[in-house]
């Protein structure tokens, strides 16, 4: 079933593998294009960042949005606006999250959701896949759903495409440093103490104008980490 809301076209599915695969599949056979939404009320084989799997429980949010990208140098740009985004989404429910590097949302200290960017060039255009689960009504133990707040798919995605049209007309006029601005004020463990997956500790002292994270370690020496090799 597809539907247009905020200028975005919605391709709506009871089940599939993973919303991200089925964006791609669609591309391929032109069935989407720039600005279309998987959605998805159960996933198989939901996928996360680093080869683990996204549990799917019904009830959460799962969906993939398409974007059509000139540069693609610029891919990580568009994890902390995703994150922006989706911040400023909860918010309009009176929700307040923090970001954490480079692509989770944060609600009272626990993972509510996450992004996994994928990218893959198709008829010589790079397509990229956001690829958003938003624990809405179940959550496993280390994480947090919304389950007191009673928001609907359709009420979520309503708001998220309206902000996510507000925030790509300031990413196209204005660059990556209002959304770095924004990102950083809501940024989670800013100025603490930090261990990643490689091990390495540190004080979290910023982000620089790429979005890699900078790390400060016990000797003062500053470290640039990419947030395609290591995260928190
Ligand atoms: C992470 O935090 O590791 C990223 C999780 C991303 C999960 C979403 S759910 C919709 C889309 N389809 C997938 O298979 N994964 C993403």
């Amino acid at each position: 079933m597809q539907q247009i809301i905020n200028n975005f076209t919605l391709h709506d599915f009871s089940e599939v593998k993973s919303t991200n695969d089925t964006a791609f599949e669609l591309i391929i056979n032109n069935q989407a294009f720039d600005k279309h939404i998987i959605i998805a009320h159960k996933q198989s084989s939901g996928k996360g960042r680093m080869d683990r799997k996204w549990l799917s429980f019904e009830g959460n949010l799962y969906f993939s949005t398409i974007l059509k990208i000139d540069n693609i140098n610029n891919i990580y740009n568009y994890s902390l606006l995703t994150a922006c985004i989706l911040g400023s989404t909860l918010q309009e429910f009176n929700i307040k999250t923090y970001y954490k590097w480079p692509n989770d949302i944060i609600f009272c200290d626990k993972k509510l959701s996450g992004i996994l960017l994928q990218m893959q060039q198709i008829n010589n255009i790079n397509y990229l896949i956001i690829g958003i689960g938003v624990n809405l009504k179940d959550a496993p133990d280390y994480a947090i759903s919304l389950q007191d707040y009673n928001i609907s798919k359709e009420d979520f995605l309503n708001k998220f495409t309206k902000i996510f049209n507000q925030y790509l007309e300031q990413y196209n006029n204005f660059g990556f440093l209002p959304i770095k601005n924004q990102w950083l004020k809501n940024s989670y463990k800013i100025g603490k103490k930090i261990k990643l997956s490689n091990n390495m500790e540190g004080i979290f002292k910023t982000i620089d104008d790429n979005g890699n994270l900078l790390l400060q370690d016990n000797n003062g020496k500053i470290h640039k980490i990419l947030s395609e090799e290591v995260f928190i």
